[in-house]
């Protein structure tokens, strides 16, 4: 006899299995709570009275409306201690989720453009990696993002401060405003990237065009495209992401908050992954979007119903495009494969 598990059941079992989250901002888990903090650690006065003030402004009509938001809260990070404490209120949350590995990207310009020494940035958020790894187990990588709305010459002179420290950068990424800043405006940067040896990504296809999606492969190499999502207006572009093997990294309560999508019926993402595109769950800036990697889970399933050996793929989707070592994906996967087996779900054959 076989036993369908009940919906709470597949739930439980999504959000309890082993995962790794490749798309999430740290400048996006800035919660109002450690907003506040840190304003008054610095000596700084927040244009909002209170947390719920500030929650209350977390109403967007569009990826620029949030923007403007996420840049002037990012002003209250100062110090070291600043970025190192954000990133530990990160990790533990996604520890939570069982997010057993994140990688994570910052926005240095951001920062380096308010007068805070890009060492600064990077030395806070190694240290909460460190630290965060020693007390939950969590596994963090840094992906440093360039902003496209400015110039690919403010681009190179965020690369040439980076190059010092590239043992602590595990990658390359393209953020912030996508509209009229197409991939084509980076590609000689992200030749640079490529020939230091690391992995790109970029955003494309969120609220830009799926011509994006084929410029950011084509003209930047990306490994991944982050988002990813209007690629279903494009037959070719989806088939060639599923015969290439590109991931998308989706978020699913960003694209609702941004107005990408109406509501999560409407998301895309069932039909990506139905199409055969190799789709994985992420958070984006979960502090902003009405929550972390189970948030997101949560809502999805709400409106999908997934069974269990699409959760599984969605996990396994995580580890197999993240950019770890191959060993340390087959240990996350072993992890995976006898949480399900916990659970008399049997898992899929090979994928
Ligand atoms: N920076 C932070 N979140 C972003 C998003 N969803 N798209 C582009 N840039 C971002
Ligand atoms: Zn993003």
């Amino acid at each position: 006899m076989t036993i369908t598990p009940s919906a709470a059941a597949i739930l439980e079992l999504a959000c309890r299995m082993p995962k790794a989250e490749l798309h999430v901002h740290i400048e996006g888990t800035l919660e109002p709570e450690l907003a506040f903090a840190l304003a008054r650690r610095n000596g700084l006065i927040l244009p909002y009275a209170d947390e719920a003030a500030l929650k209350a402004a977390y109403a967007f009509d569009s990826l620029q409306s949030f923007l403007d938001l996420y840049y002037a809260c990012a002003d209250v990070l100062r110090s070291e201690a600043d970025f190192r404490d954000l990133m530990l209120a990160y990790l533990e949350r996604a520890a939570a989720d069982q997010v057993v590995h994140s990688e994570i990207f910052f926005d240095p310009q951001t920062h380096t453009a308010r007068g805070i020494p890009f060492l600064t940035v990077l030395d806070g958020l190694t240290e909460g990696l460190r630290q965060g790894k020693a007390r939950w187990g969590i596994s963090g990588r840094l992906i440093l993002c360039f902003l496209r709305h400015l110039s690919e010459e403010e681009a190179f002179a965020t690369l040439a401060e980076a190059e010092p420290y590239l043992d602590r950068i595990d990658g390359f990424g393209l953020d912030s405003s996508e509209k009229g800043n197409p991939p084509s405006k980076f590609a000689r940067l992200f030749a640079r990237c490529h020939e230091l040896g690391k992995p790109v990504v970029a955003h494309a296809g969120e609220e830009g065009p799926p011509a994006y999606i084929s410029e950011a492969l084509d003209l930047l190499g990306s490994a991944r495209i982050d988002h990813g999502v209007r690629a279903l207006e494009d037959d070719a572009v989806v088939a060639r992401l599923v015969r290439e093997g590109i991931a998308l990294t989706v978020c699913p309560l960003s694209n609702i908050r941004l107005c990408v999508f109406k509501t999560m019926a409407d998301h895309t993402l069932g039909k990506l992954l139905a199409r055969g595109v190799k789709v994985t769950l992420n958070s984006d800036d979960p502090a902003y979007f009405g929550g972390y990697l189970n948030d997101n889970i949560r809502a999805v399933q709400a409106a999908f119903r997934f069974d269990a050996a699409t959760w599984y793929r969605l996990a396994h989707n995580s580890f197999t495009a993240s950019f770890a070592t191959d060993a340390e994906k087959a240990g996350w996967i072993a992890r995976l494969d006898a949480h399900f087996a916990a659970v008399g779900e049997v898992v899929p054959g090979p994928i």
